[in-house]
């Protein structure tokens, strides 16, 4: 999938381009727009602790002129999900095993946990506004990878799955909020429950997805979505997508003081003289 333009291979925090593309992601910058690839399609673009690592840092080291982060996934799957390997009693090299870190202290096995949420938690940040490019699998942390962005455009031949209970585990990526967000309670327990797999119709029907199109329209489909949102003022995005962040949590009334709030800022950065 091609952005456009001509796009910047950069480095995420001290993370070289050679050391994400052993971890298998690519991130470039072109312009206004970040783009992550998940690159490893000859394992479905699985992901691993260096992957959620790897992600924390780009975030915490996004330029600022960074106002799209497009995440996408090389090859015919968006992501199959966590590595395999990891069920395995030798693991992922270098990066252990479900059985090694079953023993480590609770509180090391929760920050363990809280570190490859990091990877995800950024992409909802008010300043940006993140787009997943999916097609085909988007399985267990695929789906929960394209469910932490704010929002989803897939393909036709999208195939999402949230796996994890099917396998004894609970999705803990940071997805159980948005897929309840989005479908509510009841769809959310009987998608996670049963592991079943959602097409594009019904993804769109439901909420997961807010565009689908045929395959080999995906990246277009992504780059006039990212230019359209793009047309808009930062200041004015920024502070419209943290009013609509807060707004289920809070009542009418509160959130009619939140607008006046972030009004207030916004005619004054406009009008103000002097
Ligand atoms: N971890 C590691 N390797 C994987 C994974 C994975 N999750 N998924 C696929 N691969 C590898 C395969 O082993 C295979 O490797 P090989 O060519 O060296 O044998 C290669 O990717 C291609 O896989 P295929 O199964 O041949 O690809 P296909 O396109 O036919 O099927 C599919 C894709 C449906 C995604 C299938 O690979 C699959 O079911 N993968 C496992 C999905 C899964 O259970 N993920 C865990 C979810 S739970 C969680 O994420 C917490």
């Amino acid at each position: 999938m091609s952005l456009g333009g001509s796009a910047e291979a950069v480095s995420a925090s001290e993370l070289s381009e050679k050391e994400l593309a052993e971890i298998g992601l690519r991130f470039e910058v072109d312009g206004e727009i970040g783009t992550i690839t998940l690159d490893r399609p000859g394992k479905r673009n699985a992901q691993t602790f260096a992957t959620w690592s790897a992600l924390a840092r780009i975030g915490e080291s996004l330029p600022s002129q960074v106002r799209v982060v497009v995440v996408k996934g090389e090859g015919p799957s968006f992501s199959a999900g966590i590595d395999l390997r990891m069920f395995t009693p030798e693991g992922v090299p270098g990066q252990g095993s479900f059985a090694s870190v079953a023993s480590l202290e609770e509180g090391d096995f929760e920050k363990r946990i809280a570190d490859a949420q990091r990877g995800f938690l950024w992409l909802r940040r008010p300043d940006i506004v993140s787009i997943a490019a999916v097609q085909g699998h988007a399985i267990g942390a695929g789906f929960q990878l394209a469910l932490a962005c704010d929002l989803r455009v897939v393909a036709d031949d999208v195939r999402f799955c949230m796996k994890e209970p099917a396998l004894g585990l609970v999705p803990d990526l940071t997805g159980t909020k948005p897929l309840v967000d989005l479908v509510g309670v009841p769809r959310a327990i009987e998608l996670c429950l049963t592991a079943r797999t959602v097409g594009a119709d019904e993804a769109v029907r439901l909420g997961l997805a807010e565009l689908a199109v045929p395959v080999a329209e995906l990246g277009q489909a992504v780059q006039d979505l990212a230019a359209a949102l793009l047309a808009t003022d930062r200041g004015a995005a920024t502070a419209t997508k943290r009013l609509l962040q807060a707004a289920p949590g809070r009542t009418l009334t509160e959130q009619a003081a939140a607008e006046r709030a972030e009004q207030v800022v916004r005619i004054r950065t406009l009008f103000a003289s002097g």
